[in-house]
């Protein structure tokens, strides 16, 4: 189209409309008076920068990829654009279904450990219970062992209430989210799981990192998903190691500070051949212990919604290295 937003040339499509003569972008692609967000166009003619955005139809049934590409014949100014509109609906489905199926299977992990720490609290309040019913003992006692019992069956109740918001449906609201708290969290639903495996796991937090805004349950998903992959990735070592770290970086070139998580194992390590595909969804060295190769590609696209990537480090032999930066 022309700056007057004249249609010079355009594919056919079902979805555009047989065209007037010299017909304006807004007349033959009816879908544009039919999205909730704005059309971005206008905007890149007045950047003259590229803009993708993606836009919802009015009716919510359809997702858009909408991309304006400015043209310049000649000099500086932006003579022409192309616009380019790619119907993602699907695909975001399907994402989103993926997403729904790697969680399924985090919380089968997460079972066996809140299985687990629930035999530890409640082993101790039936010993307890059967201590008192058994014969009169002292107040001092009895006190002290029904002060055991109430402690006991708090834990379990936070035990059960972290496996429910973990497994919750509507997870996708912002919230300002304390990174080392997200952390904390999600090694102690599984901690368990990992030491049990005589895998020594050390934490190094920086302190008063400033908060950002996020979701809670997506961003432990993904320091889950890195703990297990550090998880099976030692389980032939003898020395394993888990070390999370979390600290700040700047990035000078876009001002902008980063919120890092870490986690680094010295176990078996990627070649330089898998370390491109780690990302493919369904992509797993993993098959025989139940792997889904889903871990990875929902962790970008969570680092992603968050406006944030992830940074991988490894080498055959000696280790790995997972980096999720989330812009502050
Ligand atoms: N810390 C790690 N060390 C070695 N290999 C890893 C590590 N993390 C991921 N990988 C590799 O990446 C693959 C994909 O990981 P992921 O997407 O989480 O799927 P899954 O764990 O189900 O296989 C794994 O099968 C493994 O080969
Ligand atoms: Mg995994």
């Amino acid at each position: 189209m022309d700056q007057n937003y004249t249609v010079l040339r355009h594919n056919q499509h079902p979805e555009i409309s047989a065209s007037p003569q010299r017909p304006k972008c807004y007349q033959i692609c009816y879908r544009c008076h039919g999205y909730l967000q704005l059309c971005p166009v206008g905007e890149a003619f007045i950047q003259g920068e590229s803009i993708t955005k993606e836009l919802i139809s009015a009716d919510q049934q359809k997702i858009y990829l909408v991309s304006a590409y400015p043209v310049r014949t000649g000099q500086e100014k932006v003579s022409n654009m192309v616009l380019y509109i790619q119907d993602i609906t699907e695909k975001r489905l399907l994402e989103y279904k993926l997403f729904e199926s790697a969680k399924m299977a985090s919380i089968g992990e997460l079972a066996a450990g809140v299985a687990h720490e629930l035999n530890s609290t409640l082993t101790a309040i039936i010993g307890n219970s059967d201590l008192l019913l058994r014969k009169p003992l002292s107040e001092d006692k009895s006190t002290k062992l029904l002060t055991d019992i109430r402690n006991c069956g708090q834990r379990s109740k936070k035990i059960i209430q972290n496996l429910l918001t973990f497994s919750r449906q509507d997870n996708v609201a912002l919230e300002t989210v304390l990174i080392n708290d997200v952390v904390k969290n999600s090694l102690s639903l599984i901690s368990y799981q990992i030491e049990k495996n005589n895998i020594t796991i050390q934490e190094n937090y920086l302190r008063n990192i400033p908060p950002l805004l996020g979701n809670k349950l997506q961003l432990e998903q993904v320091v889950i998903n890195f703990l297990l992959n550090a998880r099976d990735a030692l389980q032939k070592s003898e020395n394993g190691t888990i070390t999370v770290s979390t600290t700040l970086t700047d990035d000078i070139k876009t001002r902008t500070t980063w919120a890092v998580v870490t986690v680094e194992d010295n176990g078996e390590g990627i070649s330089k051949k898998n370390l491109n595909k780690i990302f493919q969804p369904f992509f797993t060295l993993r098959a025989q212990t139940g792997g889904t190769g889903l871990g990875l590609p929902l962790s970008l696209g969570i680092a992603q919604t968050h406006g944030g990537r992830i940074e991988v480090w490894s080498e055959l032999g000696k280790g790995s290295k997972f980096s999720l930066m989330l812009p502050l």
